[in-house]
């Protein structure tokens, strides 16, 4: 059922596909988005003992956090205990009670893939089954939908098509919107995503996990041209990426590295990994002719790719967007959104439908 766009409707966001469990509630309307709500329990310091995530500690925590967190951000939100409502299931409840208390929500979306799977089954369990408890509408959302969509948190207006570039931990790739809201991916990278490049050389230099944010503060007012580090297919024709060459070549000159400047050095892994990044991204949307450039992910963080890239794209006469820092890493706000225009677009999920899945690709 299509719900027009002026009626408000409330998402409650569950995202837990890696390292934090966050919930949100997300009032959307006219195509304004207010965030009630946003409750994150993270799980850095666990994680930073064993300088990574470990699945399966990941999934645990999550498993003890989510329903509290959930509490939380329904309290915060003013719409815990929200609404008494009579029970669709009058067969089976109505021995007990035909009146439920419900929370005044009207869709949740949860986060099933692409992510670690025990941590993705433990938010989309907890969605299907408060979609089923509370007999509120339920999507399936895909956590790369809500780092496309959280540019939408941003209220401003996005003409299309639009050209996202999607940078996290797992992934780097740019995708094509079109004015019905279908994504393609013109490219992707080949090895490690930026994050990863972000996070790996960081380790090798000695960095604490996460190693992207600590990389970027060290190299702050380093030298970016100190060391020339390869920029990998940063001229090739297709607007795939690889970033692998150049952890091996950090690895590969540690010594020698160790006696530059370290602020010096992070500064020219930045600058190395920024520069594809916008160059291939400014040639796609040139390519393709976009109205909008957005930049979201994890790795849209980063200041220095934020201002090169604004330029860049600003440049060429087109509208840049990217999130504000609280929704570039990841965030249920994104998921409520991108749970929300899944929604405007006919789709549900049956709870008896719902799979997660690890590797959920779309626009392929
Ligand atoms: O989207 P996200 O929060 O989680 C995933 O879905 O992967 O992205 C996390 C990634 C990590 O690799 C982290 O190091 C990187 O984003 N990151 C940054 C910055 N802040 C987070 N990388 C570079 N500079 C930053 N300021
Ligand atoms: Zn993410």
């Amino acid at each position: 059922m299509k719900i027009s766009q002026s009626t408000p409707m409330k998402i409650l966001g569950i995202e837990s596909s890696f390292d934090d469990t966050a919930i949100s509630v997300v009032e959307a309307q006219r195509g304004k988005y207010t965030v009630l709500s946003a409750v994150f329990a993270s799980q850095i310091l666990m994680h930073k003992k064993t300088g990574g995530v470990v699945p399966e500690v990941a999934a645990r925590e999550h498993a003890v956090t989510i329903m509290p967190t959930a509490e939380a951000a329904l309290e915060q939100a003013g719409v815990w205990k929200g609404r008494t409502k009579k029970s669709a299931r009058a067969d089976f409840r109505a021995r007990m009670h035909r009146n439920v208390v419900i929370p005044d929500i009207d869709l949740i979306a949860a986060t099933a893939g692409p992510g670690l799977l025990t941590s993705l089954l433990v938010g989309a369990e907890t969605g299907r089954t408060l979609s089923y408890a509370w007999e509120i509408p339920f999507i399936a959302t895909n956590h790369i939908a809500g780092h496309v969509a959280s540019a939408w948190l941003m209220n401003q207006p996005m003409p299309y098509p639009i050209l996202a570039l999607v940078v996290s931990g797992g992934h780097t790739e740019l995708l094509l919107m079109n004015k019905k809201g279908h994504l393609r991916c013109l490219g992707a990278t080949r090895d490690d995503a930026a994050g990863e490049a972000f996070d790996k050389t960081a380790k090798l230099l000695g960095l604490p996990y996460p190693g992207g944010p600590a990389l970027s503060k060290l190299g702050a007012n380093g030298n970016p041209r100190a060391v020339p580090f390869p920029r990998p297919m940063l001229n090739s024709p297709d607007f795939d990426f690889s970033f692998a060459g150049l952890k091996t070549s950090v690895l590969y000159h540690l010594k020698e590295l160790q006696k530059l400047p370290q602020q010096d050095v992070a500064a020219s892994i930045e600058r190395a990994i920024v520069d594809v990044l916008v160059a291939k991204t400014a040639r796609a949307a040139a390519k393709h002719k976009v109205k909008t450039v957005t930049l979201v992910g994890g790795v849209a963080a980063n200041r220095t790719l934020r201002s090169m890239l604004a330029e860049a794209i600003q440049n060429q006469g087109r509208q840049f967007i990217t999130p504000s820092l609280e929704f570039c890493t990841d965030n249920a706000s994104m998921i409520a959104v991108a749970g929300y225009q899944a929604w405007q677009a006919g789709k549900v999920t049956r709870p008896n439908t719902l799979k997660v899945d690890p590797n959920w690709e779309i626009g392929r």
